[in-house]
C-alpha cells in the first residue's frame, strides 16, 4: 500500500514538474526559430533566458550576424554556409561546438567563418549563449 502511495507521489510530482517546464517556456519566441528583433531590442522587459539571449547575439549585425552565411529559421539569411537544422543531433559534444565557433580555422584553416572567440568579436560568455541557442535548432 505504502509503495502505491508513493509511485502515486511521484507520478504527481513528475507531471507537475513537466507543467511548470512548459510554463516556463519564453512566451515571445517560438521554438527552434530566431527570436524577433521586437524581443531582443525590449529595453523595458529584455529576454532572460539564455536561449533567446543567445539568439539575439546570433542575429545582431554588430555581433555574431550569422544569418550573413548561415541560414536561420525565423530570420533572412545568406546560403554560403550551413543551415542550422538538428544542431543537438549533429552536435552531441556542446564543447566541439564551441571551439568551432570560437575558432574555425582550426578546423578548417581556409574558412571565411570569422573566429569569435579568438579575434574576440563575441566574449566567452557571448558564445556560451550563442551556443544555447544553435543547440535549440
Ligand atoms: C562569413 C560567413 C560566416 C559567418 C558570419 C558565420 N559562419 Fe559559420 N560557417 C561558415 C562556413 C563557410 C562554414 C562551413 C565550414 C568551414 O568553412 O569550415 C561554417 C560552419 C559553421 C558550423 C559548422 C557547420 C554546421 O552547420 O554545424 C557552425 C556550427 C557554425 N558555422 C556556426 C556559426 C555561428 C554560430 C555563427 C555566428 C556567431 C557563424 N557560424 C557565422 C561561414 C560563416
Amino acid at each position: 500500500m505504502r509503495k502505491t502511495i508513493n509511485i502515486v507521489i511521484t507520478s504527481a510530482a513528475t507531471l507537475l514538474l513537466g507543467l511548470g517546464v512548459l510554463l516556463n517556456a519564453p512566451a515571445a519566441q517560438a521554438g527552434g526559430q530566431a527570436p524577433d528583433t521586437k524581443t531582443c531590442t525590449d529595453k523595458e522587459n529584455p529576454p532572460k533566458d539564455v536561449v533567446t539571449q543567445g539568439g539575439c547575439i546570433v542575429i545582431e549585425r554588430t555581433k555574431g550576424n550569422c544569418m550573413a552565411c548561415h541560414q536561420i529559421p525565423g530570420v533572412t539569411s545568406g546560403d554560403i554556409a550551413t543551415k542550422f537544422e538538428n544542431m543537438a543531433q549533429r552536435w552531441p559534444d556542446k564543447a566541439k561546438l564551441r571551439a568551432q565557433i570560437w575558432d574555425a580555422s582550426k578546423a578548417n584553416p581556409h574558412t571565411v567563418m570569422p573566429p569569435f572567440g579568438r579575434h574576440q568579436i563575441l566574449s566567452a560568455d557571448e558564445i556560451d549563449k550563442v551556443v544555447e541557442f544553435v543547440l535549440s535548432l
